[in-house]
């Protein structure tokens, strides 16, 4: 990394001048080198949402939210999603390279050999109501799978840090299959090893063991596409809180729980479930006026979903690459007039031509389309964000694996600015109020 110019920090008041150096990337913006600033000026830097603040330096995934591009690990996110299958973009995000035959073989083989979970761990599903959030599953027994592999797991291994990588792409697809199999009340489906690694995720999803299931190769294609969109997005909220969690030494799969939690907001990965129940509450194109004025509304708590981002400022280039898989889904399951779908054209139509969101620069994001893909699929919105979770695990790992293995690693911890009460003394209990 090249320090290539110097910044002067002038403190009015007192005079005096502090030089802060500047650190630059392969490409996008450069970074104010801000780690001595404390140390030297006694202030801390105040950015609630850190939205001009960069936690870390990566290799992994770039974004120019302005420009609409996304790249892993160099190469653009439409070449990946057209020309490669999500197990190749795992190798790629998990070792900086595309593999060759002969090591996709490999990994390919090491993911099936491992998607079986303990038996005991079946047993954590039967703790929960049928109706329990398949998202307050999976935070539970992913998370118990800290408690299965906690002793042969040394962290500083690469060896360990490359198997709990395999461990975590390939069980947490048999977790989100049995996550819906309990909540309906349905027999879970073990793995098989003669299938794909998402025709196997679709059998253990949607087949039973009555009968023989073999998915539309179009809906494979599809659902692995979908997977290779959802595989990495830079330090969003649910990377940062695996990264933090992570940066402690704590187990990699406690850590990605982490990510599961945080995940499930609204806000990042509830998305998706939230933009299909948007979509089914607006109901109909005559209501879309409506509810584009109650997202404009300061006072209604209303926002439209899956629209918006931190940072794309331009069209999500996942959702441009997603609403095109939905064409091609429709159109294998003769679904070409499907409302939802239909809705959220026009959705989308209207509010690209509403000043407000264009002032504000609210686009799509990789959850507005997400849904609908899904709900064709055969996948139900309460599963939607476990299905993001599924997608984004291999990020979760790569970004954790690059944080500890980051010879200056520290333990992240971040200050305040304090507005509470200042020093005061502790009245008895008889003379207070
Ligand atoms: C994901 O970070 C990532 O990379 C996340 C993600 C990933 O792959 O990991 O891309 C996945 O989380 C996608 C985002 C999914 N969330 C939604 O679709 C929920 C709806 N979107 C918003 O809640 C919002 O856009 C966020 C949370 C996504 C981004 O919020 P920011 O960056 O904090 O922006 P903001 O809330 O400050 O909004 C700026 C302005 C505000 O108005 P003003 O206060 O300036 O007047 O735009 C308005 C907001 O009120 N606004 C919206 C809006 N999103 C922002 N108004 C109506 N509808 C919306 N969807």
């Amino acid at each position: 990394m090249n320090t290539n110019y110097q910044f002067t920090l002038k403190n009015e008041t007192t005079q005096t001048d502090y030089e802060l150096s500047t650190l630059c990337g392969t490409v996008g913006p450069d970074v104010l080198d801000m780690q001595t600033l404390y140390q030297r000026t006694g202030m801390f830097a105040y950015d609630p949402g850190f939205t001009s603040t960069a936690s870390c330096k990566s290799k992994i995934t770039y974004i120019d939210g302005d420009a609409g591009i996304l790249m892993y690990r160099g190469y653009p996110i439409e070449e990946l999603a057209e020309h490669c299958t999500f197990l190749e973009v795992c190798h790629l995000l998990l070792t900086g390279e595309l593999p060759d035959q002969t090591q996709l073989h490999k990994f390919t083989d090491d993911i099936i050999h491992h998607t079986l979970l303990h038996d005991q761990l079946t047993n954590f599903f039967k703790g929960f109501r049928r109706d329990a959030h398949p998202m307050a599953i999976m935070v539970g027994v992913v998370g118990a799978l800290s408690a299965f592999y906690h002793d042969a797991l040394d962290i500083r291994s690469k060896e360990d840090r490359d198997m709990c990588a395999i461990r975590i792409i390939a069980k947490i697809p048999t977790i989100v299959a049995m996550s819906y199999k309990y909540s309906i009340g349905l027999p879970f489906m073990y793995p098989r090893n003669d299938l794909s690694y998402v025709e196997n995720f679709m059998r253990m999803m949607l087949g039973n063991p009555c009968e023989e299931y073999r998915p539309n190769p179009v809906l494979v294609r599809a659902l692995d596409r979908i997977l290779i969109l959802h595989a990495d997005h830079e330090q969003n909220a649910s990377t940062s809180t695996v990264r933090l969690a992570g940066s402690s030494g704590a187990n990699p799969y406690a850590c990605v729980t982490s990510g599961i939690v945080c995940l499930w907001g609204p806000a990042h990965g509830g998305a998706n479930e939230a933009v299909l129940n948007m979509l089914l509450e607006i109901g109909s194109v005559d209501n879309i006026d409506r509810y584009i004025k109650k997202a404009k509304d300061k006072s209604d708590p209303f926002r439209l979903m899956g629209f918006g981002h931190r940072v794309y400022k331009n069209f999500d280039p996942r959702a441009k690459l997603i609403r095109d898989t939905c064409y091609e889904v429709l159109d294998a399951l003769n679904l070409h007039d499907d409302p939802l779908f239909k809705l959220a054209l026009e959705l989308e139509r209207i509010a690209l031509e509403d000043p407000y969101f264009v002032e504000k620069k609210l686009y799509p994001n990789v959850d507005f389309y997400s849904g609908i893909v899904l709900k064709a699929l055969g996948i139900p919105s309460n599963m939607f964000t476990a299905m993001f979770a599924m997608g984004r695990s291999v990020g979760w790992i790569a970004h954790w694996d690059e944080m500890i293995s980051d010879p200056n690693q520290k333990i992240g911890r971040p200050r305040q600015l304090y507005i509470g009460e200042p020093q005061r003394a502790v009245k008895p209990l008889a003379s207070r109020g």
